[in-house]
């Protein structure tokens, strides 16, 4: 992870956690990660508390919302990159007859993935099952060796290997911008992968289900069997966010956007300084 200064100063992750303080003083704040690794979690814990604090924010409830939110965003944009490389790689091994490097194939692809009907026609084509089950290979190989300090055997580190390839040479990064102003704290969380077009219509509509339900006074209610989507990705994450807004009186739908583009997909948060002073824990 970096953090980079208005006057475009690179800090590593080190140098973050060592100015902190003076750090947590600005007004702007860019980053780009390459994981979601346990100091990189401390580090936003930490600066989130720092921030709510230089605002006179003092309500826990605040803080524990807009990290949880922030973190499920950000594995969101972590996994979506993965899971588009992986879903290239396949789609490219599927097209270019057995032969690596087929310029041809590579053309296609690139023209079936920037094209919205063809990209979700060939969603189809790709096996979500196996893509989730990739994924998740993926994400559990980077645990293995960071956090149990494992050595992972040669299959493994073949695969997790080529996916790291992919990633880096294809540039697929997650930005993430905080700005603090006066009244609002605002959050941008960037990645360069889509959210596919069935994944958009159910996260729109869970959150129009969502809503509905606040405004009956059952937010709560969103999580109960009967409501959830019996697909294999429940769509858990962004009501999870939409609940923090709810729980903190605020409404979801104005402050927290999800767009996306063939290319990207950008989701904005904003948090009123007033309502996070004045918001009573439940
Ligand atoms: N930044 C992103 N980039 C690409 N796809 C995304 C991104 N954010 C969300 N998605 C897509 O939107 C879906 C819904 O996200 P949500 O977090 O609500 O689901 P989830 O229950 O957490 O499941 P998942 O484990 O797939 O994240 C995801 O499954 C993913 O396909
Ligand atoms: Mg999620």
């Amino acid at each position: 992870m970096s953090h980079t200064e208005n006057q475009k100063k690179i800090r590593t992750k080190k140098e973050i956690l060592a100015n902190l303080d003076k750090i947590s003083e600005r007004k702007s704040f860019n980053f780009e990660l390459k994981g979601l690794t346990r100091t990189t979690r401390d580090l936003l814990s930490d600066l989130i508390d720092k921030i709510l604090a230089h605002n006179n924010i003092d309500n826990p409830e605040a803080g524990f919302h807009i990290f949880s939110s922030m973190m499920e965003i950000l594995l969101n944009a972590l996994k979506g990159n993965i899971r588009f490389v992986i879903y290239k790689d396949e789609l490219l091994k599927k097209l270019d007859g057995g032969k690596p490097g087929d310029k041809e194939a590579e053309q296609l692809v690139k023209t079936i993935l920037t094209t919205a009907s063809l990209r979700d026609a060939m969603d189809r084509y790709v096996i979500p099952e196996k893509l989730k089950t990739s994924v998740q290979t993926i994400l559990r190989l980077e645990e293995k060796i960071r956090v149990k300090k494992l050595q992972l055997d040669d299959d493994e580190a073949e695969l997790l290997n080529s996916i790291r390839d992919l990633l880096d040479k294809g540039d697929y990064r997650i930005c993430m911008k905080i700005v603090v102003t006066k009244s609002d704290i605002y959050i941008r969380i960037h990645n360069n992968v889509p959210i596919m077009l069935d994944d958009q219509d159910r996260i729109m509509s869970s959150r129009r289900v969502h809503h509905r339900l606040f405004l009956e006074g059952r937010s709560g209610d969103f999580f109960r069997p009967e409501y959830l989507d019996e697909k294999e990705s429940a769509g858990l994450g962004i009501a999870m966010v939409d609940e923090g807004y709810y729980n903190l009186g605020l409404n979801p739908i104005d402050l927290f956007s999800v767009t996306t583009s063939s290319k990207s997909t950008t989701i904005y948060m904003k948090y009123p300084v007033k309502a996070l002073q004045e918001a009573k824990p439940l």
